[in-house]
């Protein structure tokens, strides 16, 4: 057994097999969402100079509700010059303590998700839409996905990965600014607002801990980020 069967076999799923060279289909194409309403403004902040300062910065951030609740701020965590970056929603109890995104069960679904796709965790860049965690799990608030805006941006731009792998409808819609629904953001490549990097959503690991039977779905989602990253210039 190869080490994808391998991999595929860890994550409980039939063998899921690349087809190579699948045309991206025509409902890749970058599609129009509506911005969402009530969006407070993010915290104006100068852009930081260097991956020091910015990490500074998340640290001492006191631009929303969160920071009082606080342990510490989850910043992110990989390869700077990834050629993927992976985008879940926020961190959780798990991932406070230990100051890293996805670490929990969660994220060794995730870590199995990507050695399916080819990739140690190592090799890609991940981080959350919030750096704070939320209390009791909530969905984050509009105010705080705006407030902490700006330090994804400038983590997307400072990696600039050729692929944005999106986790979860939450954090797709904050990303991309919308409320369109799971159905409408999945199967397909949006384009981050700012940055014009392409994007793919997928289901959340946790999602996936919870409907097993979802997982065939993530690999179609897997196989048409892999395609789309493929089509990137070096
Ligand atoms: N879920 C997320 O969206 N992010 C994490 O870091 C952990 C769980």
């Amino acid at each position: 057994m190869g080490r994808r069967e391998q991999y595929l076999d860890r994550l409980g799923i039939v063998r899921w097999t690349l087809r190579d060279a699948t045309p991206v289909p025509e409902s890749a194409a970058p599609v129009e969402l509506p911005a969402q309403a009530g969006e407070a403004a993010p915290a104006a902040r100068a852009d930081a100079a260097s991956w020091d300062e910015l990490r500074a910065q998340v640290r001492d951030c006191t631009a929303c509700g969160l920071h009082a609740g606080r342990t510490q701020t989850v910043f992110g965590v990989g390869n700077v010059d990834a050629d993927w970056m992976i985008i879940g929603e926020a961190p959780g109890a798990e991932e406070e303590r230990q100051g890293e995104p996805f670490v929990g069960r969660a994220g060794k679904l995730l870590d199995a998700m990507l050695k399916a796709a080819g990739f140690d965790r190592e090799q890609v860049y991940i981080a959350n839409i919030l750096k704070c965690r939320p209390p009791n799990n909530r969905d984050p608030r509009p105010e705080e996905a705006a407030a902490c805006s700006g330090f994804l941006r400038q983590q997307i731009e400072r990696v600039a990965p050729k692929l944005i792998l999106c986790v979860g409808r939450i954090a797709a819609q904050n990303l991309l600014g919308t409320d369109a629904p799971a159905a409408k953001l999945r199967g397909r490549v949006h384009h981050h607002p700012d940055t014009g990097t392409p994007v793919v959503v997928t289901y959340h690991p946790a999602y996936l801990l919870r409907s097993p039977q979802e997982k065939r779905k993530a690999w179609e989602d897997l196989k048409l980020a892999l395609r789309v990253a493929a089509e990137q210039p070096q």
